[in-house]
C-alpha cells in the first residue's frame, strides 16, 4: 500500500491539482447465511464495479461484522450508498462518516482488498503514520476514535 518512503503507492503526483473526493466509513452486520463464499462474491462484485466507478477503499469482515471505506466520485458514491442500504446480506448499518474533500484517496489502489478484522486498526494506524495530509490525519483520528469508542465491538461479536 505505502512504498519505501511512506507514500501511498499510485498518488496522484500532482499535489496542486487534487479532485472532490467523496467518503462513505460504515460498519454492518452480516445477515445470517452470509458465508465466507457469499463474502467472496461481495469481494469480487465490488472489485469489478468499483474499477469501472473510480471507487476504491477497504473492505474488511471478521466476526459477522463488515467495515468499509469507500471513497469516489459523489455521484458514484452516494449510489453505492442506496445499494449497500438496499443490500440483505447485512443490516444495522451505522454510518461512521461521510464527507466531500479535496484531498488524496487513503486507498488509492486498495479495490476492497478483504483483510482480517484484527487487522483493521493496524491498517489504519499504518496508513495515519503515512499519510502527510491533515485532512487524512483527521479522517483517520476520527475512524480510530470511533473504533476504540465501541461500534465494532458492540455489534455482532459471537
Ligand atoms: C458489506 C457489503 C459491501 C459491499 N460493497 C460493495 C462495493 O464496494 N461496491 C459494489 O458495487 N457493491 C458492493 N456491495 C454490493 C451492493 O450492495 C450491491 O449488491 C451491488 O452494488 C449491485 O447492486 P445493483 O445490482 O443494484 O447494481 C456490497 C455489499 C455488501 C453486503
Amino acid at each position: 500500500m505505502f512504498d519505501e518512503h511512506g507514500f501511498p503507492r499510485g498518488a496522484e503526483l500532482n499535489e496542486a491539482a487534487l479532485p472532490a473526493l467523496y467518503h462513505f466509513v460504515y460498519c454492518s452486520r452480516a445477515a445470517d447465511g452470509v458465508d465466507d463464499a457469499e463474502v467472496g462474491r461481495i469481494v469480487e462484485a465490488a472489485q469489478r464495479h468499483n474499477h469501472a466507478r473510480g471507487i476504491t477503499g477497504v473492505l474488511v469482515f471478521g466476526s459477522g461484522v463488515f467495515f468499509q471505506w469507500i471513497e469516489g466520485p459523489a455521484a458514484q458514491i452516494q449510489t453505492l450508498i442506496a445499494s449497500l442500504y438496499g443490500d440483505a446480506r447485512h443490516y444495522d448499518i451505522v454510518s461512521l462518516g461521510q464527507s466531500e474533500e479535496e484531498r488524496e484517496r487513503l486507498y488509492p489502489n486498495w479495490d476492497m482488498e478483504r483483510v482480517e478484522a484484527e487487522d483493521i486498526r493496524l491498517v489504519l494506524q499504518d496508513a495515519l503514520e503515512s499519510t502527510e495530509d491533515n485532512n487524512n490525519v483527521a479522517a483517520l483520528t476520527r475512524i480510530l476514535e470511533q473504533i476504540d469508542s465501541g461500534p465494532l465491538d458492540s455489534l455482532g461479536r459471537r
